[in-house]
């Protein structure tokens, strides 16, 4: 009955063993375990305390239909790609965040389109093939891109300055699982740092910096979908992302290519820049071959599936 320092936390915990989703149960459980070692731990004061409600209650309020503070929250505190490692793909290419800026559907393209709307200084061409583990060509892979300016903004940031799908793209992949886009590099950009997330950037020396990239959502029938970036090679803060979402598998060479014919095979000016990168996708667990008791193979899952 005596609430105590000890007490507390089997107490609570105790509270939710009616809860009727077992998994709901375990989540907080194991959240108030955890947050009550903290608290016995770091032993805040109420000021302190005050504070971090006020500054909860910030974030929550910084919120509406185009601004989610409390995932930027979770961004600058490693927590999302914490997430996103966890439940990443086993084989094949890295995932990383998905990030704020994906709020727009992508204008489908065909292959070799240029989204860089706005006449940047420099070409580029991004180009690779859509692959299953064992180097199959994925034909008919969506690859959904989106990327910021040479100026380091997307177009919902500059909706009076940029045409709406500037930098954004949706390809489909070729018989040979490939596919291929006219760009202009992506620079590195700050994330939004007008809000409270911001205010904890700055109280603890932090810079809001993300190294230049470009975002990808994969998919095809059959495979696990893949969210990730490519980061270029070269950029500044790929040491110190303000996200964590930097792995080295996927920053990649935007080569400078000074070869007129080149460029002109490719619709785009000499001399250019040109990254190719190759997007393995994981098999779909339920589309894998099983073995049946009869020693037969048989594909469950998607229909046609091996
Ligand atoms: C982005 O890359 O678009 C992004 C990711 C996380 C937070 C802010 C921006
Ligand atoms: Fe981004």
């Amino acid at each position: 009955m005596d609430f105590t320092e000890d007490s507390a936390t089997p107490a609570v915990v105790a509270s939710f063993a009616d809860a009727a989703d077992p998994r709901l149960r375990d989540l907080l459980g194991s959240l108030v375990t955890h947050l009550h070692a903290f608290v016995r731990e770091a032993r805040p004061t109420v000021e302190e305390w005050t504070g971090a409600i006020d500054f909860l209650t910030r974030t929550g309020q910084a919120c509406d239909d185009t601004r989610q503070e409390f995932i930027l929250l979770s961004d600058v505190l490693g927590i999302s790609m914490l997430v996103e490692t966890i439940n990443g793909q086993e084989v094949g290419t890295e995932s990383t965040v998905e990030g704020p800026f994906h709020v727009v559907a992508s204008p489908e393209l065909e292959n070799g389109a240029n989204i860089d709307l706005m006449g940047g200084r420099v070409p580029c061409v991004v180009r690779g093939r859509v692959l299953d583990p064992d180097g199959t060509a994925l034909a008919g892979a969506q690859v959904d891109v989106w990327q910021c300016t040479e100026e380091g903004f997307y177009d919902v940031q500059q909706p009076d300055v940029q045409p709406r799908g500037n930098g954004r793209g949706l390809f489909i992949a070729d018989e040979g699982g490939g596919y291929w886009f006219r760009t202009v590099v992506p620079s590195h950009y700050p994330i939004p740092d007008d809000g409270p997330v911001g205010d904890l950037l700055r109280a603890t020396g932090r810079h809001p910096y993300r190294p230049a990239h470009v975002h990808f959502i994969v998919t095809a029938p059959g495979h696990a979908g893949l969210t990730t970036h490519i980061f270029v090679s070269g950029s500044p803060y790929l040491g110190s992302d303000a996200v964590f979402a930097v792995k080295s598998s996927l920053i990649a060479d935007f080569v400078l290519v000074e070869d007129p014919e080149q460029a002109a095979a490719l619709g785009v000016a000499s001399p250019f820049r040109l990254a190719e990168i190759d997007l393995v996708l994981d098999r779909d667990a339920g589309s894998e071959v099983v073995s049946t008791s009869t020693g037969e193979d048989a594909a469950v899952g998607q229909p046609g599936s091996a």
